[in-house]
This record gives C-alpha cells, sequence and structure tokens, in this order.
C-alpha cells in the first residue's frame, strides 16, 4: 500500500499520538553520573574544559551523590586525581587513596547508590600511561597484578562494581580471579570492552590529569576503523567473566553498539564521553543548537543503539529535566 492511502503523517499529528507511537524511551534509571575525586575536603573545583562538571573533595563527592540519587540516578563512576604520581601508579592502589576513600563517604551518604569505580592506572602514574612500562612499552602482564590490586582495595573500600578500563589483554580474567580469592565473588565487573583510542577524551584528560607525557595509547585502545575487533573483544570479556560490556566512545559508535547488542545477551552499557559533552556545550555557548534538545537527541539515539545504559556528563541535567516534567 502506499500514497495516499499511507500517509506516515498521519501519526506524527500531535504530541500524544507521537508519544503513543515512541519506540524509545530514555529513563533515569540508565544513567550513570562520572565523577572526578580530588584530595582534601569541602572543595569543588569547575573544569575548564567541561562546564558544568566539578573536580570534588569526598565529602563534597558524598553530598552530590546524596542529591544524585534523591533525582532518581541509580549509578556513579568514579575517577581520582590522587597528590602524588609515580611510575606504578601506586596512589591508586592505597587503601586510603582518593577514590577509595571517597567510595567509603559515599556509600555512608547514599548507601542504595551503586558506586562503580573505574580502575586503570593513567591517572596514577607519572608517564600517564594506563599501565606499567617496559621501555617505552606498556608491559600487558605486569600491568594485570597491579589493576587487580587497585579492583581489590576498591572493593575493599565498599565499591559496588569495578570497571576496568586500561585495555590490556586479561584483565577481566585477572581482577576476578583477584576478587573472587579475596571475598568479593558478588563484586561485579564492568569491562570497557571495545573502548576506542578517540578524541573525543580530550576534555577528559584535562578533568583526571591524565595526558599520557609521551606517546598515545594506540597499541592499548582500539582503531577507531575497527568493528569485527570490537566483537572479538566483547567475546573474549565475556569469556573472561565480565557482568556487563560496554563500548566507548557512544556516538561515533553507534554501529558497534548496535553489532554488540546483537552478539551479546549481557547487559551493555555506553560512555558518552566527555569531548561528546563538551561539543554540545561549546556549539550551544556560540548559539549553534540547544543543548537541552541535543542532549537528548544524542542520549536517545544511543540508547536506540542498543545501549541499555549510558554513562554521560549529562546525567545530573536529565534527571532534574525528568523531574521538572513530572512536577
Ligand atoms: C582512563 C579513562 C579515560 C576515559 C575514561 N577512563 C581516558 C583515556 O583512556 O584516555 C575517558 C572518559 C571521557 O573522555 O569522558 N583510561
Amino acid at each position: 500500500m502506499e500514497f495516499p492511502i499511507v500517509r506516515m503523517r498521519r501519526m506524527r499529528r500531535t504530541e500524544t499520538l507521537r508519544r503513543m507511537t515512541r519506540e524509545t524511551t530514555l529513563s533515569v534509571d540508565d544513567l550513570i553520573a562520572p565523577l572526578f575525586i580530588i584530595p582534601g575536603s569541602g572543595e569543588r573545583r569547575e573544569i575548564a574544559s567541561m562546564p558544568g562538571q566539578y573536580q570534588m573533595t569526598a565529602d563534597a563527592a558524598a553530598a552530590e551523590c546524596a542529591e544524585l540519587f534523591v533525582l532518581g540516578v541509580p549509578a556513579v563512576i568514579l575517577f581520582g586525581l590522587p597528590d602524588k604520581k609515580d611510575p606504578k601508579g601506586e596512589s591508586g592502589v592505597k587503601a586510603d587513596g582518593v577514590v577509595q576513600k571517597a567510595t567509603t563517604l559515599i556509600k555512608k551518604a547514599a548507601p542504595d547508590l551503586c558506586v562503580i569505580t573505574d580502575v586503570c592506572l593513567c591517572e596514577y602514574t607519572s608517564h600517564g600511561h594506563c599501565g606499567l612500562l617496559k621501555g617505552d612499552n606498556v608491559d600487558n602482564d605486569a600491568t594485570l597484578k597491579q589493576l587487580s590490586r587497585m579492583a581489590l582495595s576498591h572493593a575493599a573500600a565498599g565499591a559496588d562494581m569495578v570497571a576496568p578500563s586500561d585495555m590490556m589483554d586479561g584483565r577481566v580474567a585477572a581482577i576476578r580471579a583477584a576478587l573472587d580469592e579475596s571475598g568479593f565473588a558478588m563484586t561485579p565487573i564492568m569491562s570497557y570492552a571495545a573502548k576506542y583510542a578517540s578524541a573525543f577524551y580530550g576534555p577528559f584528560r584535562d578533568a583526571a590529569d591524565s595526558a599520557p607525557q609521551f606517546g598515545d595509547r594506540r597499541s592499548y585502545q582500539m582503531d577507531p576503523a575497527n568493528r569485527r575487533e570490537a566483537l572479538r573483544e566483547i567475546d573474549l570479556d565475556e569469556g573472561e567473566g565480565a557482568d556487563i560490556l560496554m563500548v566507548k566512545p557512544a556516538l561515533a559508535y553507534l554501529d558497534v553498539i548496535a553489532a554488540v547488542r546483537e552478539r551479546s545477551n549481557l547487559p551493555l552499557a555506553a560512555y558518552s564521553v566527555s569531548g561528546e559533552y563538551s561539543m554540545i556545550l561549546a556549539a550551544a555557548e556560540r548559539g549553534m543548537l540547544d543543548a537541552n534538545r541535543a542532549m537528548f537527541e544524542s542520549l536517545t539515539s544511543i540508547k536506540r543503539a542498543g545501549a541499555d545504559m549510558i554513562l554521560t556528563y549529562f546525567a545530573k541535567a536529565v534527571a532534574e529535566e525528568f523531574k521538572r516534567r513530572n512536577g
């Protein structure tokens, strides 16, 4: 059947009809808010490259988390900015490290909030790479031990879930074994399974002070041109015992999200990264687009592609907007 019997515009005529035929809905349940933790107390510092985002001390983060939970956001993911860095990232595995301390405080302030911790060395190493170096190379197998120590220290501090983002081979299996041996068999792993070497991390490296001091991350993060390789990565991580898979970044990789959704029955997360956030705000600041609409459109497209949950710096803004709409 075709025009004039078929008229696609019939069902687009009113907001109510559009609401009834809408295929994808974004919900506050889908959101995970990334937070940056700094040492000290009583401080919030706005991040220049990410307007509206703050580096927070543990106590300030705990207050923020209580607010997020009341707004309906179910989870946060924590990144740490330590006061000291060294070649092995020891400040990231200490029991009293920034993320470990913040985790404990946040769980006191918002016990039912899911606290996820990012497990990676780049914020803690003096060279800014995601693992231990051997010469100018990141040593995969030596890094696994340090990552496992870090994941354990997070779990011991009360983290509900750990999320390795380093892209070393075999890290999910190594972390799973370490957690299981130490009584954390119930702590899930959200694996950054398909993480690309992306220009869209630009603002984050500023926020987390984690830029590599030499070279780049292309020997461990994925080549943006590859889709089949992402499926191999997710097969491996699923086999190693990942509980949630992640694709990162999100917007430039919607085809990868859709392909992973088809391939695996695990819950799927997508990380809408710092560049995706800052790009919208920068364009809006110059009057080029409406930030609120661009935010909803891009997050909805990530869900439409197949993501179950979205790590996004817009989490609070979306939750506040839902609250306004629902009165
Ligand atoms: C650490 C890490 C990065 C991001 C999350 N975890 C940076 C990187 O790999 O360079 C990026 C997050 C963002 O841009 O929002 N390995």
